[in-house]
This record gives C-alpha cells, sequence and structure tokens, in this order.
C-alpha cells in the first residue's frame, strides 16, 4: 500500500546516514525558503544521486535546465573535478538572485554558473554560440517543454553524454491517456519521442520519497548530434 510517510521516514533513514549533514545544502535550502521560493528542490537522496551520477560519467561541463535556489545545482557542482564548470538556466531573476547568493555561500560560484531568461531563448543561443557539448545534463524546468529541452540537450550533447529529466512520473499521470495538462502531455511526448529516436539509449524509473511518487528518465546519448 502506497504510505507516503512511510517513504519521507525512509528518505530521513538514508539521509541521516548517507547525506553528510552539511551546511551549505541546509543553508542553500533555508535561504530559498526564506525568500519565499516554493519547496520543490530535488530531495537530499536525489541530490546525492545527481552527485553519483556526475562522478560514475566523470562528467567536466554540465548543463541544468531550471535552478530555482540552486539545491540541485551545489550537488552537481560539488561532483566536479578540478576545472570543471556548470550552467544553470533560470526564468525567474528572483530565483537566479537567490540561486547564485546560494551558490556563492557554498563556494561553487567559480563553478557554477546561473543564466537567466527562458530556456527556450537561451539554448538556441547557447548553440549558435558554439557552447559545448557538455557530458552531464539535468532537466527540471517547466515540464511542458520537456520535449524541446530533451531536444537542445541532445544537440548540445556528444557520444556518451548522460541526460537526466525530473518529475517524468508524477503520480503516475504519466499514463493518463486522456491527460489535458500540459506538463502530462509533456512527459508522454518525451517518452514517445524517446521510442523513436537512435541516437538515444534511456529508460525511466519510478520513485517515492519525501517528494512523493514521481520518477526520472535517464538516458545515453549513443552517436554524435553533429554528425546527423
Ligand atoms: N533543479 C532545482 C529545482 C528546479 S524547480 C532543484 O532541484 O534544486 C524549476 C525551476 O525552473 C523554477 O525555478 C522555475 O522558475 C524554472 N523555470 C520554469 N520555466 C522555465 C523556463 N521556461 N526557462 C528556465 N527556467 C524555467
Ligand atoms: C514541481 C517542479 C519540480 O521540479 C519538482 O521536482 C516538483 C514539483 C512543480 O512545478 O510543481
Ligand atoms: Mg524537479
Amino acid at each position: 500500500m502506497p504510505d507516503p510517510q512511510l517513504w519521507t521516514a525512509v528518505d530521513e533513514y538514508v539521509t541521516n546516514l548517507l547525506v553528510t549533514p552539511d551546511d551549505a545544502l541546509e543553508g542553500a535550502l533555508a535561504a530559498s525558503a526564506a525568500a519565499g521560493l516554493p519547496p520543490i528542490s530535488v530531495s537530499p537522496p536525489q541530490g546525492k544521486l545527481l552527485a553519483v551520477l556526475v562522478e560514475i560519467r566523470d562528467a567536466h561541463h554540465i548543463l541544468e535546465i531550471g535552478t530555482l535556489g540552486g539545491y540541485s545545482t551545489i550537488w552537481m557542482a560539488r561532483a566536479l573535478p578540478a576545472k570543471g564548470r556548470l550552467i544553470s538556466l533560470e526564468v525567474n531573476p528572483h530565483h537566479a538572485e537567490v540561486a547564485r547568493r546560494n551558490l556563492a555561500a557554498a563556494g561553487v560560484d567559480s563553478v557554477a554558473e546561473v543564466r537567466v531568461g527562458a530556456a527556450l531563448d537561451t539554448l538556441p543561443k547557447m548553440v549558435d554560440d558554439g557552447e559545448g557539448p557538455f557530458d552531464f545534463v539535468f532537466i527540471d524546468a517547466d515540464k511542458a517543454n520537456i520535449p524541446d529541452y530533451f531536444e537542445w540537450s541532445v544537440t548540445l550533447s556528444k557520444p556518451g553524454t548522460v541526460i537526466v529529466v525530473d518529475n517524468v512520473v508524477r503520480n503516475g499521470a504519466l499514463v493518463d491517456e486522456s491527460g489535458e495538462k500540459p506538463e502530462v502531455v509533456g512527459v508522454r511526448r518525451l517518452h514517445e519521442v524517446l521510442a523513436t529516436d537512435r541516437r538515444v539509449t534511456a529508460t525511466t524509473i519510478q520513485t517515492v520519497g519525501s517528494k512523493g511518487y514521481d520518477g526520472f528518465t535517464l538516458a545515453i546519448v549513443k552517436v554524435d548530434p553533429a554528425v546527423l
């Protein structure tokens, strides 16, 4: 039986044992809440998952779409090697300002940069400017645009790039065929695209925890998008 309280208790157990108490990360959440940002950052075990994936990939160049207060940004930036870089895209100037302060307080502001603007404006500009390729991408902005974010992410990728997409299950709404909600249409469209996209190998894993019932899509880019 679903038991959200138990999911939260297990997240707390894992967090207490495996996520070292950390002033910068906890401070980022506290500062974000104080500034009125919504409490929708990845959970501590999910943040650590992102850090572990960044290390597994040995990523040097990370792209994040959707910064909020920079909580996930700090997790990923810290997992980078020396000279690694992270660019995070955020449409809300207030969120970006809070995130920049949090990144500075965490000591990762020389590694991680927040760019303000709608990601669908920023991403084409990055391609035009010859930025990338990135070796790790975390898509976590507005859900209706996920299919477009995925396409731009592949364009900014190289063979071996890992793309992680947050919030793709949404309490099971992923299988709601009648769904007219733009965010549900977005995550369903992502899966339809993935079903035929021969440039990537992908799967979706359902998750439960303090953020409820949701899931991640994980994809790896197999071929060089530049030669297609
Ligand atoms: N990755 C963060 C949470 C991001 S919440 C973490 O886990 O800590 C989603 C963020 O995406 C919000 O800050 C929201 O303002 C931003 N966002 C929404 N629409 C966007 C758009 N069109 N372009 C860029 N960012 C957007
Ligand atoms: C929402 C966005 C997120 O990125 C998330 O992890 C949870 C909720 C939201 O917009 O409601
Ligand atoms: Mg999210």
